[in-house]
């Protein structure tokens, strides 16, 4: 999604605001720009595509004012081009905005109506019309913005600078994240605190319907009420992040490298490891009076409540109904008060998920929600939050959020399971020491790594790639379809591996890779005859197993054998192949592993 930030400084700000955007990179953008203000005159450098073409664009002509914004475009209304990036703006106005601006349509006609020369196609340029017009009856700056902000609809996000004001940045915020960061005399407004990191550790968070005027050395914040408020200054451990690949060539491939000890951190938090035991921090939901949990949440995470409902039905006996986001917020599914509905998300910004956990506590449910960003609106908006210590994910395609995620619910079922009687203690103990083990099996399936840019030979170049999988595995092969179509761009579906003949197996011929995840648990023998199924049909199966024998007895075209784990842990240990399949095949391909086209880190609109 869009990243905004704003810099009031005291010296020229233009190579600080690229710096800061080069930290929301990771959110996904394909055109970037700047504003700033200089000697009470507005300057604009935008480009298309990456920010190395922006820095050529200001190298050719600097921008030298001390106050500026800056954003990284992801494209709603219009192509992603250079006059469609932001910063928009007249004489008067620069705006940068992260979101979407529903009713731009009948504003737009009006504006035309009364004089206003539209130049690009986005809804955002409505804000900058809207705003001068004010400017022009005669408003000050944030007179102008008030009366603007009653008039929009939608969920958005905003930096606004104003001719003649090099001392003035105002930003407000609807739906979309903004932070305001403190410095000493200079002032900061960032699409989170990754970005500000370099400038500051004092964070406050903008709440839902506040905009705030800065000065160098001043916030003051108006709620949606027209009332001034305080938000908390938080110190951000976000410049305690390292935002670099370390030793390696994509932060996806640091990021699933970092999967043993952030699951192990993760885990730290919520098992008593002395006494294996699960202990989960400030959750005091009771399991057993609960009549029913409802997850829901978007991709990879939605993957990852779809692998719990297998674990909190079989090891808790809880009935768990779970949907995608953005289905479930307009379902209007009936919910019994009193029910526990959780969300999981990696950014905790996800638009679709934080409308479905309103429309949650409208129906009187608890709401509870696994984030890795803990500052998050999902985190703020929740009666529980369970954090992920995944650490930053910066690379587009989940990886280490989601074997996080995993491990929270996995943490979270054995929890409800002792409750509900359904898990005895010495159940929970064995249960937890499976866990504990993972970090060590993900470790073993990584030192194999080199096996895996073999295999992805094999799928590179190909048009489509079926991925099968049974009971909690199936979750697994639709988040292995997901990691490779996303990376690679090459067609992949994941399916159930029992639902193979009602269907997809028309699409099997010598040119159709299948890749099965097939541990060897009590449906086993069954996914074995559904790649029989695909054998016969000429089919090329990639098998991923934790069976030696079947390995090698069964004729495939590569399979790689992961460490026997628990039937409980396998999700989490056989996640890691096929994340490596997906990155080895991407790399490849030649893709933009880290950033792939079209998509964005956190999708704050709908
Ligand atoms: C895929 C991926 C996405 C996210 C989805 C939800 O690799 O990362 O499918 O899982 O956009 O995002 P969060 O978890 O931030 O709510």
């Amino acid at each position: 999604m869009c990243g905004i930030v704003g810099i009031l400084g005291t010296e020229p700000v233009a190579e600080d605001l690229i710096d800061a955007l080069k930290r929301l990179e990771y959110r996904g953008y394909d055109s970037a720009g700047v504003s700033t203000v200089e000697n009470g005159v507005l300057g604009r450098c935008r480009a298309k595509g990456k920010l190395k073409n922006l820095q050529k664009a200001l190298n050719e002509a600097p921008l030298q004012g001390h106050a500026g914004i800056g954003h990284t475009r992801w494209a709603t209304h219009g192509a992603p081009n250079v006059t469609n990036a932001h910063p928009h703006m007249t004489d008067r106005v620069a705006v940068v905005h992260n979101g979407i601006i529903e009713n731009f349509k009948p504003l737009r006609e009006r504006l035309e109506k009364e004089g206003a020369k539209f130049e690009t196609d986005t809804d955002t340029e409505v804000i900058v019309h809207l705003i001068s017009l004010e400017l022009k009856k005669g408003s000050a700056p944030e007179q102008a913005v008030q009366a603007v902000l009653t008039q929009l609809e939608g969920a958005f996000a905003l930096a606004i600078i104003f001719a003649g004001h090099d001392d003035l940045m105002i930003g407000a915020r609807r739906g979309s994240p903004l932070a305001i960061g403190y410095g000493e005399k200079e002032m900061y407004l960032g699409s989170d605190a990754i970005a500000l990191a370099p400038f500051t550790d004092r964070v406050a968070y903008l709440e839902d319907g506040d905009w705030v005027r800065l000065s160098r050395t001043s916030a003051t914040i108006i709620d949606e009420r027209g009332q001034e408020v305080e938000r908390t200054i938080n110190r951000s451990t976000a410049s305690a992040m390292l935002v670099d690949k370390g030793n390696h060539r994509h932060f996806m491939a640091k990021e699933i490298h970092q999967q043993p000890e952030v699951i192990g951190h993760t885990l730290g938090h919520y098992v008593d490891l002395a006494t294996n035991r699960v202990q989960i921090p400030d959750f005091d939901i009771d399991f057993k009076t609960l009549p029913r949990l409802t997850i829901s949440a978007c991709g990879t995470a939605y993957y990852a409540g779809l692998v719990a409902k297998y674990w909190f039905e079989k090891y808790a006996r809880l009935p768990v109904e779970i949907d995608v986001a953005s289905e479930m917020r307009y379902r209007e599914a009936p919910m019994e008060p009193g029910g526990l509905a959780l969300f999981i998300s990696q950014s905790g910004e996800t638009a679709d998920t934080l409308a479905v956990l309103r429309y949650c506590r409208a129906q009187k449910q608890h709401v509870a929600a696994i984030v890795n960003v803990t500052e998050s609106t999902i985190a703020r908006e929740s009666d529980a939050t369970l954090p992920t210590l995944a650490g930053p994910e910066i690379g587009v395609a989940s990886t280490k959020a989601f074997t996080c995620q995993l491990t929270v619910l996995a943490c979270l079922a054995i929890k409800a399971g002792v409750e509900r009687g359904h898990i005895s203690i010495e159940q929970e103990m064995e249960l937890v020491s499976q866990l504990v083990e993972v970090p060590r099996h993900i470790s073993t399936i990584l030192n194999d790594e080199h096996l895996f840019e073999k295999m992805a030979h094999g799928l590179a170049h190909k048009r489509d790639v079926l991925y099968l999988g049974r009971g909690s595995s199936f979750p697994i092969a639709l988040e292995g379809a997901l990691k490779l179509k996303e990376i690679s761009y090459i067609h992949a579906e994941g399916y159930a591996a029992g639902e193979l003949k009602h269907g997809p197996i028309a699409l099997i011929d010598e040119d159709v890779p299948v890749v099965v995840v097939a541990p060897k648990d009590n449906l086993f023998e069954k996914t074995v005859s559904n790649m029989e199924e695909v054998a016969a049909r000429g089919g090329q199966i990639i098998l991923m197993t934790d069976d030696k024998e079947a390995a090698a007895s069964f004729t495939t075209s590569s399979s790689f054998v992961v460490p026997r784990a628990h039937e409980f842990t396998n999700p989490l240990v056989f996640a890691v192949p096929i994340q490596l399949l997906a990155y080895h095949t991407a790399v490849f391909m030649g893709t933009d592993v880290d950033q792939p086209r079209n998509l964005a880190k956190s999708v704050t609109v709908e």
